[in-house]
C-alpha cells in the first residue's frame, strides 16, 4: 500500500462557514484552510472516443478536455471535482460564446431596431427555442427566462398559487424537497391559508410514492416534487404521480434540476404542468434558469415582478401586460448567459442525453459500490437494484467523523471537491437523525479514475481521523 505523507505544516486554525451549511465541525478535528494558489495546466491533447491506440475510452475521458477547469492542481493535488450536484463545469463552447457575445454583438434585446440589438435579440429568441427543444416543449412562448430554478418556483407559487390557492386547499410535496421548493410554498400557504403536506421516506429510504398517490385527492391543487433527489439519489416516477394529480384536477411542478442536466427529458410525454430548471447546473452559466409552462396555464397567471418589459401599455393609474414569456421577464434579462445556456445546450445535445445518462448511470453504480467497502460508512437513499436506480450522487457519513472534516481533509490534502452540510435540505436531514452529510456528485465529465482517486483519498481521511481515537 502506498504510504501518504499528511501536509499537516500547512494547515492553519480556520472558522469554516458556508452560506448553505451551518454545521460546525468539532473543534478539536477543525482543520484550517490556507489555499495555495491553484496552477493552472490544460492538457492539450483531446483524447477522442474510439482511438484504436487506447481502447475503449469513456463518454469522461472524451469530453474532459473541454473542460479547461478540471485541468489544475489544488492544493498540490490534481483536482478531483465531486461537486456536480451543487453546480457543473462550463466546456470552452460556453466560455466561447459567453466571450463571444460580449466582443462582437452586447447590447440590450428587445429595443433596439439597430444591428447589435437585432442580432442579440435574435441569438436571445434562438436559446429560448433551444431550451424549448431539449424538454421537448410544444412552442417557443411556453419557456420563461429565469435567474435560476428558485426564482421560476417563486414565480410560479406567487402568480399561480396567490391567484389559484383558497384556505384549505393542499399543497403535496416531499420531505425530500429542496429548501427552495419549500420555503416559496410556506410563504404562499401563509398568505391564502393552503395546507402543505409532506410525504415522508419508505424502508428504502426513497420518497413514499404509494403514500403520495393515497395523499392526492379533491383538495390537492398542486403537487411540488423533485424529479431526482438532490440528496438521495432517488428517481421519483413522475409520469404515474402526473396521472394521479390530473385525475383530481391538481397541477404538477417538477423540479428538474438534478434530471435535466443528466437524462433526457420530454415535458409532453411527461404531460407536466411546470417544470424548473438551472442553466449552471446543466454547464451553463450562472444567473440564468427557465420555467416551462403549458401555455394556457402560463396565458392565464398574472405578472411576478413589474416593470419594463413586460407590459403592453402603461398608463398613469395602471397597465397592461405583455403575453408570455414576456409577461415574466421584467427589466433587462440576463441575455450573454442565456445565450451561453444555449451553447451548453448545443454542447450537451451534440452528446446525446442518453449517451450521458447512459454513462451517468455506469458512473452512478461505480460509485455506490466503490463506497459501500469504506469502513463504517452509511449511504443514504435507495439501495440500488435491478427495480431501483440511483443518480450519480451519494450522500453520506463516516462513523464519529463529522462531514465538514471530510470535506476539507479530502481538499486539503488530495484536492478531491465534494459537498458537505445539509444541501438546503434541512427537514430531509432531520427526518433522518442527522444535521449534515457529505456529498459526491458526479457529471458526464467524471472518470472511474476520478471515483477510485476519492475512495483511496477517502479511506486516508477515515484513516488519519481514526488515528486520533
Ligand atoms: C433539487 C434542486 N432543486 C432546486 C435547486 C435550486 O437551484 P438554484 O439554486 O440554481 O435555484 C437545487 C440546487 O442545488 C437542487 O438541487
Amino acid at each position: 500500500m502506498e504510504t501518504v505523507v499528511h501536509k499537516l505544516p500547512s494547515f492553519h486554525i480556520i472558522n469554516p462557514t458556508s452560506c448553505c451549511s451551518t454545521i460546525r465541525s468539532p473543534a478539536s478535528l477543525r482543520v484550517g484552510l490556507r489555499r495555495s494558489s491553484s496552477s493552472l495546466s490544460v492538457s492539450a491533447s483531446a483524447v477522442r472516443e474510439g482511438d484504436p491506440a487506447l481502447g475503449t475510452v469513456s463518454l469522461g475521458h472524451v469530453t474532459r478536455p473541454d473542460f479547461p477547469i478540471l485541468h489544475q492542481e489544488v492544493n498540490g493535488s490534481k483536482l478531483v471535482y465531486l461537486d456536480n450536484a451543487a453546480t457543473s463545469q462550463k466546456p470552452t463552447a460556453v466560455l466561447k460564446a459567453l466571450q463571444h457575445y460580449y466582443e462582437a454583438y452586447n447590447s440590450n434585446v428587445h429595443r433596439g431596431i439597430h444591428f447589435l440589438s437585432a442580432k442579440a435579440t435574435d441569438q436571445y429568441e434562438l436559446a429560448r427555442k433551444k431550451v424549448a427543444d431539449f424538454i421537448n416543449a410544444s412552442e417557443s412562448r411556453e419557456i420563461v427566462f429565469t435567474r435560476n430554478a428558485t426564482e421560476a418556483i417563486n414565480l410560479v407559487s406567487y402568480s399561480w398559487g396567490l391567484t389559484n390557492l383558497k384556505p384549505e386547499d393542499e399543497v403535496i410535496l416531499t420531505l425530500a424537497e429542496h429548501h427552495s421548493a419549500i420555503v416559496p410554498w410556506q410563504l404562499v400557504a401563509q398568505k391564502t391559508g393552503a395546507i402543505l403536506k409532506f410525504v415522508s421516506l419508505n424502508e428504502n429510504e426513497a420518497p413514499d410514492i404509494e403514500k403520495l398517490r393515497q395523499m392526492i385527492s379533491r383538495k390537492t391543487k398542486i403537487v411540488v416534487v423533485h424529479h431526482v433527489s438532490n440528496m438521495l439519489a432517488s428517481v421519483l416516477p413522475i409520469e404515474e404521480i402526473v396521472v394521479w394529480a390530473h385525475d383530481v384536477g391538481a397541477k404538477v411542478l417538477l423540479d428538474a434540476c438534478q434530471s435535466v442536466p443528466h437524462m433526457p427529458v420530454n415535458v409532453q410525454s411527461l404531460d407536466i404542468d411546470f417544470l424548473v430548471a438551472s442553466s449552471h447546473k446543466m454547464c451553463g452559466p450562472t444567473g440564468i434558469g427557465f420555467l416551462y409552462g403549458k401555455s394556457e396555464l402560463l396565458s392565464a397567471m398574472p405578472p411576478f415582478l413589474g416593470g419594463g418589459e413586460m407590459i403592453s401599455d402603461v398608463f398613469l393609474d395602471h397597465s397592461t401586460y405583455a403575453e408570455p414569456p414576456s409577461r415574466f421577464e421584467a427589466g433587462t434579462p440576463a441575455i450573454g448567459e442565456a445565450i451561453g445556456l444555449g451553447a451548453a445546450i448545443d454542447y450537451l445535445t451534440g452528446l446525446g442525453m442518453q449517451k450521458i445518462h447512459d454513462y451517468e448511470m455506469e458512473l452512478a453504480n461505480y460509485l455506490y459500490e466503490s463506497l459501500v467497502t469504506v469502513p463504517n460508512i452509511h449511504i443514504y437513499g435507495p439501495v440500488p437494484s435491478e427495480n431501483v436506480k440511483r443518480a450519480a450522487l451519494c450522500s453520506f457519513n463516516v462513523e464519529n467523523i463529522h462531514p465538514t472534516d471530510i470535506a476539507t481533509f479530502l481538499d486539503q490534502q488530495h484536492g478531491v471537491a465534494i459537498r458537505s452540510g445539509h444541501h438546503c435540505a434541512q427537514p430531509l436531514h432531520r427526518h433522518l437523525g442527522i444535521s449534515a452529510s457529505a456529498r459526491a456528485s458526479l457529471h458526464f465529465y467524471n472518470t472511474k479514475e476520478d471515483v477510485d482517486s476519492f475512495i483511496q483519498a477517502l479511506n486516508d481521511t477515515v484513516s488519519f481521523f481514526n488515528s486520533f481515537k
